[in-house]
Protein backbone atom coordinates (compact mmCIF):
# COMPACT_ATOMS: atom_id res chain seq x y z
CA UNK A 1 0.00 0.00 0.00
CA UNK A 2 2.84 2.10 1.08
CA UNK A 3 4.62 1.89 -2.70
CA UNK A 4 0.69 2.64 -4.14
CA UNK A 5 0.79 5.90 -2.02
CA UNK A 6 4.26 7.20 -3.12
CA UNK A 7 3.23 6.67 -6.69
CA UNK A 8 0.19 8.56 -6.37
CA UNK A 9 2.24 11.10 -4.42
CA UNK A 10 4.62 11.36 -6.52
CA UNK A 11 1.79 11.85 -9.55
CA UNK A 12 0.17 14.66 -7.71
CA UNK A 13 2.91 16.33 -6.97
CA UNK A 14 4.48 15.88 -10.70
CA UNK A 15 1.39 17.20 -11.41
CA UNK A 16 1.55 20.27 -9.47
CA UNK A 17 5.16 20.84 -10.40
CA UNK A 18 4.43 20.54 -14.24
CA UNK A 19 1.15 22.51 -13.76
CA UNK A 20 3.49 25.87 -12.19
CA UNK A 21 5.98 25.34 -14.50
CA UNK A 22 3.83 25.33 -17.19
CA UNK A 23 2.49 29.18 -18.57
CA UNK A 24 -0.35 27.36 -20.18
CA UNK A 25 -1.64 25.19 -18.05
CA UNK A 26 -2.11 21.40 -19.19
CA UNK A 27 -4.82 20.47 -22.17
CA UNK A 28 -7.12 17.55 -20.97
CA UNK A 29 -7.37 15.85 -24.50
CA UNK A 30 -5.90 12.87 -25.66
CA UNK A 31 -3.09 14.47 -28.34
CA UNK A 32 -3.37 13.44 -31.86
CA UNK A 33 0.34 12.69 -31.36
CA UNK A 34 1.24 11.19 -34.66
CA UNK A 35 0.09 13.69 -37.01
CA UNK A 36 1.52 17.16 -34.25
CA UNK A 37 4.67 14.86 -33.79
CA UNK A 38 4.07 15.52 -29.94
CA UNK A 39 3.92 12.79 -27.89
CA UNK A 40 0.91 14.17 -25.84
CA UNK A 41 -0.51 16.87 -25.00
CA UNK A 42 1.01 16.36 -21.41
CA UNK A 43 4.30 18.66 -21.82
CA UNK A 44 6.46 16.10 -19.51
CA UNK A 45 7.51 14.21 -22.69
CA UNK A 46 8.70 17.47 -24.50
CA UNK A 47 8.60 20.42 -22.78
CA UNK A 48 9.58 19.19 -19.11
CA UNK A 49 11.30 16.06 -20.43
CA UNK A 50 14.28 17.74 -18.15
CA UNK A 51 11.88 16.68 -15.01
CA UNK A 52 11.12 13.92 -16.12
CA UNK A 53 13.98 11.61 -14.46
CA UNK A 54 13.54 13.65 -11.35
CA UNK A 55 10.32 12.57 -10.63
CA UNK A 56 9.51 8.92 -12.63
CA UNK A 57 13.45 7.83 -12.11
CA UNK A 58 13.34 6.07 -8.00
CA UNK A 59 9.47 4.80 -9.57
CA UNK A 60 9.90 3.03 -12.85
CA UNK A 61 14.17 2.24 -13.25
CA UNK A 62 14.46 -0.69 -10.62
CA UNK A 63 10.91 -2.55 -11.93
CA UNK A 64 12.59 -1.98 -15.59
CA UNK A 65 16.14 -3.66 -14.52
CA UNK A 66 14.37 -6.11 -12.97
CA UNK A 67 12.20 -7.02 -15.43
CA UNK A 68 15.22 -6.84 -18.65
CA UNK A 69 17.60 -9.03 -16.78
CA UNK A 70 14.69 -11.63 -15.96
CA UNK A 71 14.76 -12.26 -20.00
CA UNK A 72 18.62 -13.29 -20.02
CA UNK A 73 19.03 -11.67 -23.42
CA UNK A 74 21.39 -13.95 -25.29
CA UNK A 75 23.95 -12.66 -27.38
CA UNK A 76 23.28 -11.24 -30.82
CA UNK A 77 19.44 -10.85 -30.35
CA UNK A 78 17.73 -8.08 -31.58
CA UNK A 79 15.94 -6.18 -29.44
CA UNK A 80 13.51 -3.26 -30.09
CA UNK A 81 11.86 -0.68 -27.07
CA UNK A 82 9.31 1.40 -28.20
CA UNK A 83 8.66 4.51 -26.33
CA UNK A 84 11.96 4.57 -24.52
CA UNK A 85 11.70 8.26 -22.76
CA UNK A 86 15.33 9.07 -21.18
CA UNK A 87 16.51 5.77 -21.62
CA UNK A 88 15.98 4.90 -17.90
CA UNK A 89 16.16 1.25 -19.69
CA UNK A 90 19.55 1.57 -21.39
CA UNK A 91 22.06 0.20 -18.73
CA UNK A 92 19.99 -2.92 -18.28
CA UNK A 93 20.41 -4.38 -22.00
CA UNK A 94 23.69 -6.42 -22.26
CA UNK A 95 25.84 -5.25 -24.30
CA UNK A 96 26.22 -8.29 -26.54
CA UNK A 97 22.72 -7.62 -27.73
CA UNK A 98 21.55 -5.48 -30.89
CA UNK A 99 19.27 -2.73 -29.17
CA UNK A 100 16.68 0.05 -31.24
CA UNK A 101 15.09 2.39 -28.84
CA UNK A 102 12.22 4.35 -30.53
CA UNK A 103 10.24 7.06 -28.95
CA UNK A 104 7.95 10.02 -30.66
CA UNK A 105 9.80 12.62 -28.41
CA UNK A 106 12.71 14.15 -29.60
CA UNK A 107 13.35 15.95 -26.29
CA UNK A 108 12.93 12.27 -24.09
CA UNK A 109 15.62 11.38 -27.01
CA UNK A 110 17.88 13.90 -26.76
CA UNK A 111 18.33 13.30 -22.97
CA UNK A 112 18.73 9.30 -23.54
CA UNK A 113 21.56 10.09 -26.32
CA UNK A 114 23.58 11.94 -23.92
CA UNK A 115 22.94 9.04 -21.54
CA UNK A 116 24.18 6.61 -24.66
CA UNK A 117 27.78 9.22 -24.84
CA UNK A 118 28.57 8.96 -21.35
CA UNK A 119 27.99 5.12 -21.01
CA UNK A 120 29.53 4.94 -25.10
CA UNK A 121 26.47 2.72 -25.34
CA UNK A 122 27.75 1.21 -29.03
CA UNK A 123 24.78 -1.20 -28.98
CA UNK A 124 22.46 0.63 -28.98
CA UNK A 125 20.36 3.19 -31.53
CA UNK A 126 18.04 5.54 -31.09
CA UNK A 127 15.78 6.79 -33.48
CA UNK A 128 12.39 9.06 -33.34
CA UNK A 129 9.62 7.01 -34.27
CA UNK A 130 5.76 6.85 -34.04
CA UNK A 131 5.19 3.28 -31.81
CA UNK A 132 1.53 2.80 -33.21
CA UNK A 133 3.15 3.24 -36.31
CA UNK A 134 6.70 1.21 -36.57
CA UNK A 135 9.03 1.66 -39.97
CA UNK A 136 10.51 -1.80 -39.25
CA UNK A 137 9.79 -4.65 -41.11
CA UNK A 138 7.41 -7.63 -39.97
CA UNK A 139 9.38 -10.35 -37.89
CA UNK A 140 12.48 -8.44 -37.38
CA UNK A 141 12.90 -8.58 -33.53
CA UNK A 142 13.88 -11.03 -30.83
CA UNK A 143 12.11 -9.25 -28.37
CA UNK A 144 9.98 -6.38 -28.26
CA UNK A 145 9.72 -4.12 -25.24
CA UNK A 146 7.58 -1.27 -24.23
CA UNK A 147 7.62 0.10 -20.43
CA UNK A 148 5.30 2.36 -19.06
CA UNK A 149 3.53 3.76 -22.73
CA UNK A 150 1.18 1.36 -23.60
CA UNK A 151 -1.30 3.30 -22.54
CA UNK A 152 0.36 6.97 -23.30
CA UNK A 153 -0.85 7.05 -26.90
CA UNK A 154 -4.14 7.39 -28.52
CA UNK A 155 -4.46 3.88 -29.60
CA UNK A 156 -3.20 1.15 -27.38
CA UNK A 157 -4.16 -1.89 -29.72
CA UNK A 158 -2.50 -0.68 -32.48
CA UNK A 159 1.02 -0.41 -30.31
CA UNK A 160 0.78 -3.57 -29.37
CA UNK A 161 -0.27 -4.80 -32.80
CA UNK A 162 2.89 -3.32 -34.07
CA UNK A 163 4.89 -4.60 -31.06
CA UNK A 164 3.61 -8.00 -32.20
CA UNK A 165 4.20 -7.28 -36.36
CA UNK A 166 7.73 -6.34 -35.84
CA UNK A 167 8.32 -9.25 -33.34
CA UNK A 168 9.69 -12.31 -35.05
CA UNK A 169 7.37 -15.57 -34.51
CA UNK A 170 8.55 -17.06 -31.47
CA UNK A 171 9.85 -13.80 -30.26
CA UNK A 172 8.89 -12.20 -27.08
CA UNK A 173 6.79 -8.96 -26.29
CA UNK A 174 7.50 -7.89 -22.68
CA UNK A 175 5.36 -4.76 -21.54
CA UNK A 176 5.16 -3.02 -18.05
CA UNK A 177 2.10 -1.16 -17.41
CA UNK A 178 -0.68 -0.42 -15.76
CA UNK A 179 -3.81 -2.36 -15.98
CA UNK A 180 -7.14 -1.52 -14.92
CA UNK A 181 -7.79 -4.22 -11.93
CA UNK A 182 -10.49 -6.94 -12.61
CA UNK A 183 -11.14 -6.23 -8.87
CA UNK A 184 -14.29 -4.03 -9.17
CA UNK A 185 -13.27 -2.05 -5.93
CA UNK A 186 -10.08 -1.37 -6.79
CA UNK A 187 -10.52 -0.30 -10.25
CA UNK A 188 -13.14 1.75 -8.92
CA UNK A 189 -10.89 4.02 -6.57
CA UNK A 190 -8.43 3.46 -9.28
CA UNK A 191 -10.70 5.05 -11.59
CA UNK A 192 -10.71 8.08 -9.51
CA UNK A 193 -7.36 9.11 -10.23
CA UNK A 194 -7.83 8.74 -14.00
CA UNK A 195 -8.38 12.24 -14.63
CA UNK A 196 -4.80 13.17 -12.87
CA UNK A 197 -2.71 10.82 -14.62
CA UNK A 198 -4.29 11.56 -17.95
CA UNK A 199 -3.28 15.07 -17.60
CA UNK A 200 -0.12 13.86 -16.88
CA UNK A 201 0.18 11.99 -19.91
CA UNK A 202 -1.63 7.72 -19.51
CA UNK A 203 -4.77 6.48 -18.82
CA UNK A 204 -5.54 3.84 -16.01
CA UNK A 205 -8.56 2.39 -17.65
CA UNK A 206 -7.21 -0.22 -19.99
CA UNK A 207 -6.94 -3.82 -19.20
CA UNK A 208 -4.87 -6.51 -19.66
CA UNK A 209 -7.72 -8.07 -21.27
CA UNK A 210 -8.40 -5.60 -23.77
CA UNK A 211 -4.70 -4.97 -24.60
CA UNK A 212 -4.03 -8.57 -25.47
CA UNK A 213 -7.23 -9.16 -27.54
CA UNK A 214 -7.06 -10.07 -31.07
CA UNK A 215 -3.32 -9.78 -30.96
CA UNK A 216 -1.36 -13.16 -32.32
CA UNK A 217 0.22 -13.25 -28.88
CA UNK A 218 0.08 -16.31 -25.96
CA UNK A 219 0.31 -14.93 -22.82
CA UNK A 220 3.62 -16.58 -20.88
CA UNK A 221 2.75 -15.07 -18.02
CA UNK A 222 1.83 -11.68 -15.83
CA UNK A 223 3.58 -10.90 -13.05
CA UNK A 224 3.69 -7.59 -10.40
CA UNK A 225 7.37 -6.93 -9.31
CA UNK A 226 5.98 -6.26 -5.82
CA UNK A 227 2.66 -6.94 -4.37
CA UNK A 228 1.44 -3.06 -4.06
CA UNK A 229 2.49 -2.29 -7.48
CA UNK A 230 0.58 -0.82 -9.65
CA UNK A 231 2.43 -1.61 -12.40
CA UNK A 232 1.83 -5.33 -14.13
CA UNK A 233 4.64 -7.05 -16.19
CA UNK A 234 3.54 -8.39 -19.54
CA UNK A 235 6.06 -11.74 -21.12
CA UNK A 236 3.78 -12.72 -24.09
CA UNK A 237 5.40 -14.75 -27.07
CA UNK A 238 4.29 -14.07 -31.24
CA UNK A 239 2.67 -16.95 -32.58
CA UNK A 240 4.52 -18.78 -35.03
CA UNK A 241 1.69 -19.91 -37.00
CA UNK A 242 0.01 -16.37 -36.98
CA UNK A 243 3.19 -14.71 -38.24
CA UNK A 244 3.64 -17.76 -41.08
CA UNK A 245 -0.23 -17.48 -42.61
CA UNK A 246 0.54 -13.92 -42.33
CA UNK A 247 3.42 -14.33 -44.48
CA UNK A 248 1.34 -16.71 -46.81
CA UNK A 249 -1.48 -13.85 -47.31
CA UNK A 250 0.76 -11.22 -48.69
C1 LIG B 1 5.80 7.31 -19.22
S1 LIG B 1 7.01 7.58 -20.45
C2 LIG B 1 7.91 6.03 -20.32
C3 LIG B 1 9.32 6.18 -20.78
C4 LIG B 1 10.19 4.97 -20.47
N1 LIG B 1 9.73 3.79 -21.18
C5 LIG B 1 10.23 4.73 -18.99
O1 LIG B 1 9.74 3.69 -18.54
O2 LIG B 1 10.77 5.59 -18.29
C6 LIG B 1 6.13 7.37 -21.97
C7 LIG B 1 6.98 7.58 -23.19
O3 LIG B 1 6.21 7.23 -24.34
C8 LIG B 1 6.53 8.15 -25.36
N2 LIG B 1 5.46 8.14 -26.36
C9 LIG B 1 4.24 8.71 -26.29
N3 LIG B 1 3.54 8.44 -27.40
C10 LIG B 1 4.35 7.69 -28.20
C11 LIG B 1 4.19 7.11 -29.47
N4 LIG B 1 3.05 7.25 -30.16
N5 LIG B 1 5.21 6.40 -29.99
C12 LIG B 1 6.37 6.25 -29.30
N6 LIG B 1 6.58 6.77 -28.06
C13 LIG B 1 5.58 7.49 -27.53
C14 LIG B 1 6.67 9.47 -24.64
O4 LIG B 1 7.37 10.40 -25.42
C15 LIG B 1 7.43 9.03 -23.41
O5 LIG B 1 8.81 9.08 -23.62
Amino acid sequence: MLYAVTSLRSAASAYHAFKSVSANGITMDMPNSASSGRPHSSKIYYDLSGLYDKIFERVFKRRIFQVVNRLNIPAGARVLEVGVGTGLSLNAYPRHAEVTCVDLSQDMLDIAAEKMTKARHGHIKLMQMDGQNLKFDTDEFDYVTAFHVVTVVPDPAKLVNELTRVCKPDGQVVIINHFRSPRPYISAIVDLADPVTRRLGWSTRLSLDKAMEGQSLALQQSYKTSPWSLFTVVEARKFAEAAAARRRAV
